[in-house]
């Protein structure tokens, strides 16, 4: 029985009548509800160190009032129907209003939670992964291992960069399959915590950081908290447009460039090795930096995903970021940020503003499951599981054209959705089949400016949900673009 917090006053003579008051107060608080168990009278009177009658005495008084009621072998519970809690479950409910607290809000964030895709009969977020194809019984076999073998130095406060075997495994396969060198890794709390670190970090008010036209949007808003501004880059049909980022270095001074350059997101296109490297010539003749953000890499079907930007980065000024979330699922909350020494102390300090230490067990255990070659076995399944996805969906799709629909799209290399062009009334179509219980985003949902928005492509996610889910959801689409 979890004991009961009573705040005793002198009001009284009899000593009873003030332990009695006290329960009153706890219930008329909402810190004991009705129909809940109160303690016994020996454990209050061991809690109080009184007699137990004088406990006894207190819920008699409190049984003839009204405010308990007692079954025999039962013990007391709170009345049942206590209409002054019913009436309003506020912490001070009686007589005289409680006036709330004027809270100066100084940061303000438009990171309201919106109902989930996953909860959605049909789901084409466009980078769900399918969380019923992680393999929980290898993995709990890495957590066990975690567990009889656990890392007690480690689990201690101390070292704030991660979990060191865990470091050692993400550098190996960082460097053998995305070919990334000589870069310090920090371990975090997913992507998400490595932004706002880094925004903490590098940005002040005033300061610009240029972003794809058409992005990702917590990424933005991490940004825009330190009182950063956002200048949009526009993009071609390969990625952002080099040339409108160079004319507007002529004009502003950009801090920080964020770019999603193999997976463009939203749209998928994947940025070409020759803009790549002409982005890296302006960074360092502009003195920017620029943020990498890898978050789907190995999902690539066609050939081998191009090496990400940091793994050629001789001036140290990549900050290349990767996440776990869709390698296993999100609510893992692991990723890396990979920066250059000078860096990377700096960022490890700042985050122990915030925490003071990652969660160490489930790294062990990642560590471990990597080492023995299940992450690798892992990827490659939903990898090949993920591009039949793609295929079902640009079939059917195809399907769709060839009974006359208008829509047009390119088949990506990679990622996890398609950007599909549906010529016109993206927006609506995108409504319609949420309030059918199909969760797709229109290109709204990902413009930087409104005014940007040809309210004509839809993001398509086709790795989520199942072939036989995706078939039928199409259909029911297909249905609401016909009927506008
Ligand atoms: C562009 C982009 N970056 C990063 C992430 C992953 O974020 P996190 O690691 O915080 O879950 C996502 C996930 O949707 C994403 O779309």
């Amino acid at each position: 029985m979890i004991p009961l917090n009573l705040v005793l006053e002198n009001n009284h003579s009899k000593y009873y009548l003030n332990i009695a008051d006290a329960i009153r107060k706890a219930i008329e608080q909402g810190l004991v509800t009705p129909c809940e168990l109160l303690p016994s009278a020996r454990k209050l009177a061991e809690q109080l160190q009184v007699n137990r009658h004088t406990i006894m005495a207190a819920y008699r008084e409190l049984i003839a009032q009204g405010w308990v009621e007692s079954k025999l072998r039962k013990g007391y519970r709170v009345t049942k129907n206590l209409p002054i809690i019913q009436a309003s479950h506020k912490k001070h409910s009686s007589s005289h209003e409680t006036v709330s607290h004027n809270w100066q809000i100084i940061k303000k964030n438009n990171t309201a939670q919106k109902k989930s895709a996953s909860q959605y009969k049909f789901n084409f977020a466009g980078g769900n992964p399918d969380i019923s194809l992680f393999p929980f019984n290898d993995f709990r076999s890495s957590m066990n291992t975690a567990l009889n073998r656990p890392a007690i130095k480690d689990l201690n406060y101390g070292d704030n960069a991660g979990y060191p075997p865990f470091i050692k495994e993400v550098s190996t396969y960082l460097r053998r399959v995305r070919s990334i060198n000589d870069k310090e890794i920090i371990v975090v709390n997913g992507t998400q915590e490595a932004l706002y670190i880094l925004s903490q970090v590098l940005l002040t008010k005033g300061d610009k950081v240029a972003v794809e036209s058409l992005g990702y949007r917590p990424a933005w808003n991490t940004f825009e908290n330190t009182g950063a501004e956002l200048i949009g880059i526009k993009q071609t049909n390969q990625g952002i447009d080099v040339d409108h980022l160079e004319s507007i270095l002529k004009i502003h001074s950009i801090k920080l460039l964020y770019l999603t350059p193999l997976h463009q997101y939203p749209t998928t296109t994947t940025l070409p090795v020759s803009e790549r490297m002409k982005i890296y010539r302006l960074a360092q003749q502009y003195n920017f930096a620029i943020i990498e953000d890898d978050y789907d890499h190995e999902f690539h079907y066609d050939t081998q995903p191009l090496a990400p930007i940091a793994a050629n980065d001789p001036a140290g000024l990549v900050i290349y970021i990767s996440s776990f979330s869709k390698l296993m699922f999100p609510a893992v909350r692991l990723g890396i940020m990979a920066v250059d020494k000078s860096l990377a102390s700096h960022l490890i300090n700042y985050r122990t503003l915030i925490n003071h230490k990652t969660n160490i067990l489930m790294q062990d255990a990642v560590a471990r499951w990597m080492k023995e070659g299940a992450f690798e076995r892992h990827l490659r399944k939903v990898t090949r599981v993920y591009q039949k996805r793609r295929e079902c969906m640009v079939h059917m799709l195809n399907e769709f054209k060839n009974q006359g629909m208008n829509i047009h799209f390119n088949t990506p290399p990679g990622g996890m959705a398609l950007w599909v062009d549906v010529g016109f009334n993206a927006e609506k179509i995108a409504l319609k089949a949420q309030q059918q219980d199909i969760y797709i985003l229109a290109e709204n949902a990902f413009h930087l400016s409104a005014r940007n928005n040809l309210n004509k492509y839809l993001r398509l996610g086709f790795s989520g949900q199942s072939e036989e889910k995706i078939e039928q959801g199409l259909i029911k689409l297909k249905r609401i673009m016909l009927s506008l």
